[in-house]
């Protein structure tokens, strides 16, 4: 890889992410990357798990944020638009490869991707390393791509690399192209903000002047039921509820519809 990436393979690991977090708590530099061959205790997101199949890409990503970088939150879209890239690239043109708020990857309306941000950002008053010049102290992106296979026991549909046809594709191969994928649209987002993101999101997302539910917990009376009408500069859902007003949601599950 010709970026400064600094790459931890490991064959087996319980969480790249969390193994991410004990390497960032221990000093790793930014652009530290953990991929492992196999995942034994993977976690999603809402504490959910992430099975670890051998033959897909368990990757978490170690960054140091600096003060003169735009809103951290953006980062998973960041990430988003790194696996939209690397997915469109594996796969036939005639398939739709498409982002569901805020950071589902899926394929003809399957997921086949996920993204688990966990940060550790220290308060105002904390020291800042000097060297690094860092308010915060770590930020990691974990990311999930089926390659070769997905799970059948859940309460969404799902897809792998191989079964939309990218026989072409394998671990190593899509790991490679994620890590240039993410390390380009970081680049391009420091240089240019949250307006690039949501330039590049909206055209790539799901659901677009549809209706959507959005699950805000385990208790249907929290969900929040309109429009999906776009997105804000905080890169916040944007929905125009039946009441005539708009609500920016900044997390949460996007259903849709039958
Ligand atoms: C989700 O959709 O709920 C997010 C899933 C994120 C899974 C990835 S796999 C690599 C990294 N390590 C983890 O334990 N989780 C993330």
């Amino acid at each position: 890889m010709n970026y400064d990436v600094t790459v931890h393979e490991v064959k087996e690991t319980d969480s790249t992410n969390s193994l991410a977090k004990k390497l960032a708590s221990e000093g790793a530099k930014n652009l530290t990357l953990i991929w492992a061959h196999q995942q034994s205790g993977g976690r999603g997101r809402y504490g959910r798990d992430w099975i670890g199949y051998e033959g897909n890409v368990f990757w978490s990503m170690i960054l140091r944020p600096r003060t003169d970088w735009p809103r951290l939150s953006g980062l998973s879209h960041v990430a988003a638009l790194a696996v939209h890239a690397t997915i469109s690239s594996f796969v036939d043109k005639g398939k739709e490869v498409q982002i569901k708020w805020p950071n589902d990857v899926l394929v003809n309306r399957k997921k086949i991707s996920g993204i688990l941000l966990e940060a550790n950002l220290s308060t105002a008053n904390s020291p800042r390393l000097e060297t690094e010049n860092l308010p915060r102290d770590w930020v990691v992106v974990g990311i999930g791509i089926n390659v070769t296979h997905f799970p059948t026991k859940i309460s969404y549909p799902a897809t792998s690399l191989h079964a939309e046809g990218a026989l072409n594709s394998d671990r190593d191969r899509v790991m490679v192209k994620l890590t240039g994928n993410f390390v380009a649209e970081l680049e391009r987002y420091l240089a240019q903000g949250s307006t690039y993101l949501r330039d590049q999101l909206l055209p790539r997302m799901i659901g677009l002047g549809d209706e959507i539910i959005v699950r805000m917990s385990d208790h249907s009376d929290d969900d929040i039921i309109g429009v999906f009408n776009g997105m804000d500069e905080e890169g916040c859902l944007i929905v125009a509820t039946d009441k005539g007003s708009l609500r920016a949601v900044s997390t949460g599950d996007v259903f849709f519809g039958s």
